[in-house]
């Protein structure tokens, strides 16, 4: 569980409401707030019919709202048909928002590239087409393994079109955890630039892709469309590398967007769970469209002239949602970043705001919390130096921000004018679930305050009842909702298991650990399984561990988490060697080797802050690993529980002390 827990529990500061917002919001104040919380909570299906018929764009009309037949794998608007892409671009053509700027693409270099909704629109068509000629279909599968760029919005987007279901690898990910993901998915295309450039730095992109597809099953993709980004040399594989440009070439700004079924999935998104292996969350097209759409509107309130900044990542969901999807789908205009927060300065992120005028800005607690250590340590780099008096509203996700981080980012960057929403939602989930709303919800720090409306958030016990305010218990959703997962691809069994556990009801099972207040407000306290956040990503201990005894030198190996004053957890691993205890510069060096080696394994996210070795781990008599036990040893605290239950307490001296 995070740091910031024992400063939540005692918080009762309240913020707003902001009337300057409030005065225009498409939801303004509690009471109409509740009015539509009502509304979808007494007529659900009706609700969510009037929304889809409100605010998509159908090529054949849906007659049914929600099949229950198979639960949990709920279908919503079943017999419907749409297309994504048309419903982010065609649908503005006829309008003034055409030939508005769709993306200001700002590079890590700080050139800036603008583009229209029109020209997106053909850039989406001729890779489409591309992609068609080459015999793809819909059906399909194709991995995009791009950095942050136009090309990864248009390759999302010119798959969407074509019904091709895309699985975007965050670039940081390894060649290892790349070829899984395109064996699990089947894929038959990639998208992929040379290198992507970070900080200053270039980091090869289509070096990995090669190694991932030297490896059994590899021999799947038929082709492999490269991207330009820094022109670094890239080996060739003739007859399936193929350059973007070169594909490009001579296709037509027109490509009719394929209609799909509601139903059909959109995305398949890996993300950690609490076994070894990654979990491909399958998305739908319709409803999870929906509510990407419903949110721009009821959580950032967007307008047609704001300038809108996800700071996330398309590797990630929020740069799916928040990104490619939700902000297309409003006709906005939003910033676009492919750098890092600290490059050249930590005041990068200050002095786009001011450059592009945003007036909508989220982004992620372990960025706030790294630039206010910059901010408090050079002046130069602290927000009270810009002007940012653009922004109305400000965001938060990823992780639980805790009221002190929460405080500096609504004093120094909303200046107190714009509400903090701090947004609670996951990869499953698809889009916001619980969240203040800007022009209705007053705020507490560190609480993500009220579930949407259709959705119906609980706090539940072990055997699924409700719990009473102030008592913590599992964090549930009693009823589904369109943008919800579907299945996880290929393993329907792993599905059912991790999320409608038999004695929760069949409600959906979030894997964190919630509290509310007497004001109905929930308060999230942190996972309840074997996963990990480490700035904002989401990692499984298990994941770790099976890279680690991949390593011919680790026996056994048991990871767990530690609060991290900047990164909200940092991964503590205990590691038992196949030969003698290591001591000193020995210890460091197998220390360094297995770090390194994790990062080629998972990604650099995922190399482990501390490794500490041991002879043995603490287990009980039956042989399970007591994480509890490391957990505190990792922070180095004293353990005062009965440990006679274990098989060997005496590992625990060995394991507290560092090499
Ligand atoms: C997990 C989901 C949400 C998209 C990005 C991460 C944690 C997320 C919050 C928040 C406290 C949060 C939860 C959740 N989390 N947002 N506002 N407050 N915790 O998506 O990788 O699927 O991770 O992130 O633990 O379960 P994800």
């Amino acid at each position: 569980m995070s740091s910031g827990i024992e400063s939540v529990l005692t918080e009762t500061r309240v913020f707003g409401p902001f009337e300057r917002v409030a005065a225009t919001a498409h939801i303004s104040g509690m009471d109409a707030y509740r009015a539509l919380y009502d509304e979808a909570d007494r007529d659900p299906e009706g609700f969510w019919a009037r929304q889809a018929r409100e605010n998509l764009i159908w090529d054949k009309p849906f007659t049914t709202v929600l099949d229950e037949s198979n639960k949990p794998f709920y279908r919503w608007f079943p017999d419907g048909e749409l297309n994504v892409s048309a419903n982010c671009l065609d649908r503005h053509l006829g309008t003034p928002v055409a030939d508005k700027t769709a993306i200001i693409f700002e590079a890590d270099d700080g050139e800036v590239t603008r583009i229209t909704y029109r020209e997106l629109h053909a850039r989406v068509c001729q890779l489409a087409n591309a992609i068609k000629s080459l015999g793809y279909q819909t059906g399909d599968r194709a991995i995009i393994y791009l950095p942050m760029s136009i090309e990864a919005v248009v390759a999302m987007q010119a798959c969407a079109r074509l019904g091709i279901t895309h699985s975007v690898v965050f670039g940081g990910f390894s060649s290892k955890s790349l070829h899984e993901r395109c064996v699990d998915v089947g894929a038959t295309l990639v998208i992929t630039a040379d290198e992507q450039r970070r900080g200053g730095r270039a980091i090869p992109l289509k070096r990995a892709v090669d190694e991932a597809l030297s490896q059994p099953g590899g021999e799947a993709v038929r082709h492999v469309i490269v991207y330009r980004r820094t022109g670094g040399a890239v080996d060739w594989n003739e007859g399936r590398d193929l350059w973007l440009h070169d594909v490009l070439e001579g296709q037509s700004n027109e490509c009719a967007p394929v209609p799909v079924n509601a139903e059909h999935p959109l995305f398949i998104l890996y993300t950690s769970g609490s076994t070894g292996k990654p979990k491909g969350v399958q998305h739908s097209s319709a409803g999870y469209l929906l509510m990407c759409l419903l949110t721009m509107k009821w959580t950032f309130d967007i307008k047609n002239d704001d300038i809108f900044w996800c700071t996330a990542d398309v590797g990630w969901v929020t740069g799916h949602s928040y990104i490619v999807y939700g902000p297309l789908a409003a006709g906005a205009t939003q910033i676009m970043f492919e750098g890092v927060p600290t490059y050249p300065t930590p005041a990068r992120f200050w002095e786009m705001i001011q450059r592009h005028q945003c007036t909508i800005f989220y982004t992620a607690p372990t960025a706030i919390r790294s630039l206010i250590k910059a901010a408090e340590s050079n002046e130069e780099h602290h927000p009270r130096k810009f002007d940012l008096t653009s922004l109305r509203i400000i965001g938060s996700v990823g992780e639980p921000i805790n009221p002190e981080a929460w405080m500096w980012y609504f004093t120094n960057v909303g200046r107190e004018r714009c509400p903090v929403l701090d947004t609670w939602w996951q990869t499953e989930t698809g889009v916001h679930m619980i969240t203040p709303l800007p022009g209705a919800t007053p705020l507490k720090p560190g609480s993500c305050t009220l579930p949407l409306p259709g959705i119906d958030a609980a706090v539940v016990d072990e055997s699924g009842r409700e719990v009473e305010p102030g008592r913590g218990g599992f964090l549930v959703v009693k009823r589904p909702w369109p943008a919800m997962i579907r299945t996880i691809w290929g393993d329907p069994e792993r599905f059912k298991k991790s999320y409608f556990p038999p004695e929760h009801n069949g409600y959906y099972l979030a894997g964190d650990g919630a509290q509310r207040d007497t004001d109905g407000y929930f308060w999230i306290m942190g996972r309840i399984d074997d996963v990990l956040n480490v700035s904002g990503h989401r990692l499984g201990t298990m994941e770790v561990e099976s890279a680690m005894v991949a390593h011919p030198l680790v026996a056994e190996a048991a990871v767990v988490g530690r609060p991290d004053a900047t990164t909200g957890e940092a991964v503590v691993a205990f590691v038992v060697l196949k030969r003698p205890l290591p001591q000193g510069d020995e210890a460091n060096e197998i220390a360094r080797e297995l770090r390194d080696w994790v990062g080629r394994e998972i990604g650099p996210i995922a190399k482990p802050r501390e490794i500490r070795f041991g002879e043995n781990l603490p287990k009980t008599r039956s042989g399970k690993i007591m994480r509890r036990l490391l957990r505190l040893v990792a922070q180095d605290q004293p353990i005062t529980q009965d440990v006679s239950t274990l098989e060997n307490p005496a590992i625990l001296t060995q394991l507290s002390q560092s090499y």
